[in-house]
C-alpha cells in the first residue's frame, strides 16, 4: 500500500491539471471555431462590418434570447440590424450553441 499513495497522488494531480487545461482550450476553440466559419468576414468584436459587433451582440441580448440567437444563426436573420441580412450559416447546432454562448459571455467583459 505504501507504494501506490505516491502513484495515486501523481494520477490524481494529473487529472486535475488535466480538466484545467482542457478549460482553457474550450475558450481558444470557440474563437477558433468562429474563424474556421467564416463569421470574421461580416462580424468583428468591435467594429460593425456587414453585420453587428460581436460585442454590440452581446450588448442587445441576454441568456433568455439564446435560442433566438441559435435560430439566427442557423437559419438566417434579416431586419433585427438593419437592411442587411445574414444567409443561414453551414455549422451544427452543438457548434452554434458553442458560439452563442461565448457571445453573450462576452457581455462580462464590458463595463
Ligand atoms: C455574409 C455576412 C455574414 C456572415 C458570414 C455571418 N453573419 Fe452574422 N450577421 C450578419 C448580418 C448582416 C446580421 C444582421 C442581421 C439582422 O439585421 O437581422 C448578422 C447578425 C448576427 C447575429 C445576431 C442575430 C440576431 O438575432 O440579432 C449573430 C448572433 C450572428 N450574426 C452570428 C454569426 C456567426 C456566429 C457567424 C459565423 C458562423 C456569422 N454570424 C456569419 C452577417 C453575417
Amino acid at each position: 500500500m505504501r507504494r501506490v499513495y505516491p502513484l495515486l497522488t501523481l494520477v490524481i494531480f494529473l487529472l486535475a491539471s488535466c480538466e484545467k487545461q482542457e478549460h482553457r482550450s474550450v475558450r481558444i476553440d470557440v474563437k477558433e471555431l468562429v474563424g474556421i466559419k467564416g463569421c470574421p468576414y461580416c462580424h468583428d468584436m468591435r467594429r460593425k462590418l456587414l453585420g453587428p459587433s460581436f460585442y454590440d451582440i452581446s450588448r442587445r441580448y441576454y441568456p433568455k434570447d439564446r435560442e433566438q440567437l441559435i435560430d439566427s444563426i442557423l437559419k438566417g436573420s434579416s431586419g433585427r440590424w438593419g437592411d442587411r441580412s445574414m444567409p443561414p450559416q453551414k455549422l451544427s447546432r452543438e457548434e452554434a450553441e458553442l458560439i452563442v454562448d461565448w457571445i453573450l459571455n462576452l457581455k462580462n467583459d464590458l463595463n
